[in-house]
Order: C-alpha cells, then sequence, then structure tokens
C-alpha cells in the first residue's frame, strides 16, 4: 500500500507511521523538521518499509498542490491528514494571527494537498481519505474556540466529502480522539480526563482505519460524555462547562 501520512515527525503522526512500517507498504512521511522526520523514516525502514520524506510547511498551499499533483503521479491508497497545532489553552481571546494559523494549518492545508489528489483517487476508483479531528469539535470549550471551530470545520469538510466520494469507491474517515500523550498535550497544564498513551490512542486510530470507521470518536466514555452534556437543558449544560473550565484553572 502507498500511505502518505502528514505531520509525521512526532506524536500520532510518527506513531502512525511507525505502525505501518513494513515490507508491504510504502510510505510518504511529510513534516516541517527535517531531523524528526528522517529518524522515523530511518526507524520505517529498519521495519522493511520503502520510505519517502518530504520537508515541507503544510500552510505553504502552493507548495502543497505541487506536491499533492506529484504525488497523484502514482497510486495513492491512503491518506492520512494528521498535521495539527493547538495554540494552548487560555481564557483570553485569541489573537487574530493564532486564529488565522490554526485555521490555515488544521484546515485550509487540507484541501491544498487534497484538491489535486481527489481526481486521482477517483480515477483508480479507490482510496482512503482519513482526517484526524478531535473529540473538541463537539464542543467548543471557552478555553479552545479556535481550535475547536478549525476541526469542527474539518469535519463538515470531511462529512460533504464522504458523500462526494462513496460513489467513486472512495473512502473517508473522520477520526476523533480525546487526549493522547504528544508533544501537544504535554503542553497543557491541567488534568486531561482520559488521557491515553501515544500507543494505545494510535492502535485504536489504526483499527479504525482498518474498519473503515466514518466517524469514530474515542475514548468511548469520554465522548458518551460529551454528547450526554450537549444533549442536557442549556442551562445545565452552561454549568458542567463552566465547572470543568474552573478544573482547568481558565
Ligand atoms: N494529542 C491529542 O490529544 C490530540 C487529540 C485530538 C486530536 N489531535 C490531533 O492529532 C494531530 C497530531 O497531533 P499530535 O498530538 O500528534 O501533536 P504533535 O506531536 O505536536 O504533532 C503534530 C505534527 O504536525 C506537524 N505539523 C504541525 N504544523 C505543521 C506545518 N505547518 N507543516 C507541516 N507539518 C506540521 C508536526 O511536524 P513539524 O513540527 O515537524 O512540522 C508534527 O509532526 C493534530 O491534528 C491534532 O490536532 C491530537
Amino acid at each position: 500500500m502507498r500511505i502518505v501520512i502528514t505531520g509525521a515527525s512526532s506524536g500520532l503522526g510518527k506513531h502512525l507511521a511507525l505502525g505501518y512500517a513494513s515490507s508491504d507498504n510504502e510510505l510518504v512521511l511529510l513534516a516541517r523538521r527535517q531531523e524528526k522526520l528522517e529518524e522515523v523514516a530511518v526507524q520505517c525502514r529498519l521495519r522493511g518499509a520503502k520510505v519517502e520524506t518530504i520537508v515541507s510547511d503544510v500552510n505553504d498551499f502552493d507548495v502543497m498542490h505541487t506536491i499533492g499533483t506529484r504525488l497523484a503521479q502514482t497510486q495513492i491508497d491512503r491518506i492520512i491528514l494528521n498535521a495539527g497545532i493547538s495554540v494552548g489553552h487560555s481564557g483570553g481571546v485569541t489573537s487574530f494571527e493564532d486564529f488565522h494559523r490554526l485555521f490555515q494549518t488544521n484546515f485550509l492545508s487540507v484541501h491544498a494537498l487534497l484538491e489535486p489528489i481527489i481526481p486521482k483517487m477517483m480515477a483508480q476508483e479507490s482510496g482512503e481519505i482519513v482526517f484526524i479531528s478531535s473529540l473538541a469539535s463537539l464542543m467548543s470549550m471557552p478555553t479552545s474556540v479556535a481550535y475547536s471551530s478549525s476541526k469542527r470545520a474539518l469535519n463538515a469538510y470531511a462529512e460533504g466529502l464522504r458523500y462526494q466520494l462513496k460513489p467513486h469507491g472512495i473512502e473517508v474517515m473522520t477520526i476523533l480522539p480525546g487526549f493522547i500523550d504528544s508533544e501537544m498535550t504535554q503542553k497543557n497544564s491541567f488534568k486531561m480526563p482520559f488521557l491515553l498513551t501515544t500507543d494505545a490512542g494510535v492502535k485504536r486510530i489504526m483499527h479504525a482505519i482498518a474498519k473503515k470507521k466514518r466517524f469514530y470518536p474515542f475514548p468511548l466514555r469520554f465522548y458518551l460524555m460529551i454528547r450526554g452534556t450537549l444533549l442536557l437543558p442549556q442551562f445545565l449544560s452552561d454549568r458542567i462547562v463552566n465547572y470543568a473550565n474552573f478544573k482547568k484553572g481558565a
């Protein structure tokens, strides 16, 4: 299988790359930090995979489009859109600059890369597009408005693509993790509920992809808590959100 993974230099992307590294797979790994990306590539090659690394910033949309066009010259079986950032949790107003960067990285960059790849997958009449969203997209906390918004936009995009591409034999999957140990979450100073180890989180993601789950929120208990809160009368859900926020120290 030829698998493209963005944000493969650390965290979930790195461990997904290692998880798919075998002599059956050819990996294309993309991120900005060359040294870290090469370390991942070396480990993947030791597991038998053929690996191409692309050192690039997903916010450079012209470059993403060019990379997508080049990648689409050969079969692409799976692309995992994982590169993403958070700007931390704060009770203050997010600067426009941060807001813009979050939307570029977590949302807009995705289409810059996919635009040339989707027609290729349509021509193949096969392919899998996997979006790494977040449980935070389901309920926008006051301390992470921009992050939640960017991931909710991603969900909407993924949902539309799924309907659009299903008749062409293309599977579109949206994975919504809760907290998983990574460079991103190591910056959080509050106690993260239901925090998973990187290995445990990535195993769940790989399981969901293997089962072609179109919408996969996890861990289940955390997801059910969010769904339950959203179903409550507004005044009760407001109280719960305020309490959770207070616990975060925001
Ligand atoms: N960890 C969690 O609890 C959690 C929960 C829900 C969703 N997620 C999502 O999971 C994804 C992976 O996050 P993570 O937790 O594994 O965090 P991470 O360890 O910080 O990894 C983020 C990855 O994205 C890459 N990246 C960031 N900005 C980029 C850019 N402008 N251009 C190219 N690559 C870029 C980083 O590589 P370089 O810095 O080398 O470019 C890195 O490889 C993100 O989309 C995140 O929103 C994470």
